[in-house]
């Protein structure tokens, strides 16, 4: 039998070029992709400008989680938390979600917020037992280029 992988077996590191392909099929084995949302230009965005980043993070089996991670001057966000449905429960969602605290912590950032869809009940869990806390906003959005909304 392979031995456990301990959580310290992540490595985590900014995206490269090369990690493009892998993060989205990542983010499709997680069902984070949605038919509005192009995981390419998600990702291109991300690295475009200095306040945001995808950070990934790599096992003895390649790459198998990542975080969005990016800040809009007042408050850091995240987005496409993801770790490969067969590497579950051994503590890398809470490795990446630390790197990408770490990541806001030293650009000046105060406070973390990030949104769950209301049908990803199952991660509600998650978050809380990295102590975060279920907030009492309702979360407006409007495509910019005068699309109709999407759920
Ligand atoms: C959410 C996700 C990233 C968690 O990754 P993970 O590597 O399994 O999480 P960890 O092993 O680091 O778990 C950290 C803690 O959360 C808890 N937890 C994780 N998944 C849980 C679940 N489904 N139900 C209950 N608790 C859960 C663990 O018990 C653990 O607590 P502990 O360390 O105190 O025991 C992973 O399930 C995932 O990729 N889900 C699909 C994508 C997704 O929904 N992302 C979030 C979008 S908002």
């Amino acid at each position: 039998m392979a031995p456990a992988i301990s959580p310290t077996a992540l490595t985590i590191a900014a995206i490269e070029d090369a990690d493009i392909a892998d993060v989205i099929a990542l983010w499709q084995r997680c069902g984070l992709t949605r038919p509005w949302n192009d995981p390419a230009a998600d990702i291109a965005l991300a690295r475009k400008g200095p306040n945001a980043t995808v950070l990934v993070g790599r096992d003895r089996s390649g790459l198998v989680a990542s975080v969005l991670v990016g800040h809009d001057g007042h408050r850091g966000w995240v987005y496409y938390v993801a770790v490969d449905p067969g590497c579950r429960h051994q503590g890398y969602g809470r490795v990446i979600m630390a790197a990408a605290e770490d990541w806001l912590r030293s650009r000046g950032l105060e406070k973390l917020q990030l949104m769950v869809r209301g049908d990803n009940v199952a991660v509600h869990a998650f978050y809380q037992s990295l102590g975060y806390l279920e907030q009492d906003r309702v979360v407006f959005a409007k495509w910019l280029d005068g699309r109709e909304p999407t759920p």
